[in-house]
């Protein structure tokens, strides 16, 4: 595998940068105070916005690591951020990456997260050399299995009463799952190979 770090990718309406401090306000206000998007995350709503300024400086401090892939996802015309997508955990001798994502409220539906997994998964093929990149999602959260699915991950099982939700509830969840060679093999990932390969360089 390579460490390239998060490299700048380009889609045909986003930006994916690496955080800094001066996201914080975007970020709070957009989605990481919204109880709405963390329902089925690991972390909890910010309540206050110095913990959000605290947490941009030390990733804008984590992006200058080159086994860091994290980005924030910014709409091209505007500028203004609107999600964040990242490598939540690689494991280097299986050289497999699990992904994870969240995307402000207003913007849900219009196919964003599926053009940033898109080009997030092109790039830890094309330029990483991971072999197989996963994710999981609470099975309530149909709209999170529907981006696995169009980006080519597929459901490889459920692992029953895995997460406690906010209520203390337990719930499923899914696991998917792309191989290099499926994403190679796809058109949609032939084309994206070349793209992603030439801007990495
Ligand atoms: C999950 C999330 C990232 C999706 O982002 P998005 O930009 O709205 O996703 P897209 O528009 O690319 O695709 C969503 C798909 O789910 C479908 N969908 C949305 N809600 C759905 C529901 N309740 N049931 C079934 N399908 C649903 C949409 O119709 C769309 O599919 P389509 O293109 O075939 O019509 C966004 O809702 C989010 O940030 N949620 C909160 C955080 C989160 O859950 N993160 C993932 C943790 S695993």
């Amino acid at each position: 595998m390579n460490y390239p770090g998060s490299r700048v990718l380009e889609t045909a309406r986003l930006t994916l940068r690496p955080f800094c401090a001066a996201d914080a306000q975007q970020a709070f206000d957009n989605w990481m105070s919204d109880p709405l998007v963390t329902q089925y995350l690991t972390w909890a709503p910010h309540g206050d916005i110095a913990f959000t300024r605290r947490l941009l400086a030390a990733w804008e401090e984590e992006a200058k690591l080159d086994d860091v892939f994290h980005w924030a996802i910014v709409l091209r015309g505007s500028g203004e951020v609107v999600g964040d997508i990242s490598v939540v955990s690689l494991d280097r001798r299986a050289e497999s990456a699990q992904v994870g994502y969240c995307l402000c409220r207003r913007r849900w539906g219009r196919g964003i997260m599926t053009e940033a997994l898109s080009a997030v998964i092109g790039y830890l093929f094309a330029a990483v050399g991971v072999w197989r990149i996963e994710g999981t999602y609470v099975a309530d959260n149909a709209a999170s299995g529907r981006v696995m699915e169009k980006c080519g991950m597929q459901r490889e099982g459920v692992a029953r009463q895995a997460w406690v939700l906010p209520s203390g509830e337990r719930a499923d969840l899914v696991h998917r799952a792309v191989l290099r060679g499926e994403w190679q093999r796809s058109r949609r990932g032939a084309a994206r190979w070349v793209n992603l390969l030439w801007q990495a360089k």
